[in-house]
């Protein structure tokens, strides 16, 4: 079954090397998952102020909208001096209130970075990734996927990766999100019947 994936690349370049291997990502696992490229340089800065507005900023409905539309989330970021860039925090924040509404809750993620240096954006990688366990979004471990050394020669004419090592292991890491969206939904929808179950068993033994 094809899930939803929204993709939030955490860079606004027009060349983004983060959003061609988010669209490599997408290509590989073409059938199974449908991925959406969510927009986040058009939300205005969040401010709490907005929270008690009768009416949400346009921007922030879009937005929380196609996420809470998703079934899983797939984070692909550049590093900004060591840590998340700012419109990508943005976004995150954007996501989260009104308090108790946050459209991040339970849906499944993972995080890939990329980056020209050599430790592939891992401090941004990290910094998101505690955003999303606060954020209660279970959050794929294996494969981690920092990736260093990532320039415009790892990308064909069409955008894509080239075949190697890097292709590798985004191979892997598509494969392995599939499977991970897949065990969530599949293990709640087998509680859910679980405990639907329960409650019938429990209600016919009370008027037996
Ligand atoms: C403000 C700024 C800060 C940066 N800080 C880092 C950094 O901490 N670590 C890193 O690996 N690269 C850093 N870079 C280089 C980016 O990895 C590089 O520009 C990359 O191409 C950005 O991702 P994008 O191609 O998806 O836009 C920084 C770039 C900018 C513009």
């Amino acid at each position: 079954m094809a899930y939803k994936i929204a993709i939030i690349v955490g860079s606004l370049r027009e060349d983004s090397l983060n959003r061609k291997v988010a669209r490599s990502i997408c290509a590989i696992r073409g059938d199974n998952l449908d991925c959406s490229m969510i927009e986040i340089g058009d939300l205005p800065l969040y401010n709490q102020d907005y929270d008690a507005l009768p009416q949400q900023p346009e921007q922030y409905v879009r937005f929380r909208d196609q996420v809470r539309a998703a079934d899983g989330v797939l984070f692909v970021s550049p590093e900004y001096n060591r840590g998340i860039p700012g419109v990508l925090k943005n976004a995150i924040d954007v996501g989260s209130r009104p308090y108790g509404k946050s459209v991040w809750d339970m849906k499944p993620a993972a995080i890939v970075t990329a980056s020209p240096g050599s430790i592939g954006g891992f401090g941004a990688n990290h910094q998101i990734r505690q955003s999303c366990v606060f954020l209660n979004m279970p959050v794929m471990q294996q494969p981690e996927a920092y990736l260093g050394h990532v320039t415009d020669d790892s990308f064909d004419d069409s955008g894509k990766l080239k075949d190697g090592p890097l292709k590798d292991l985004v191979t892997k890491l598509a494969h392995a999100f599939h499977d991970w969206v897949d065990m969530i939904h599949r293990s709640r929808a087998a509680l859910s019947e679980d405990s639907a179950h329960s409650s019938a068993a429990a209600n016919a033994k009370e008027h037996a």
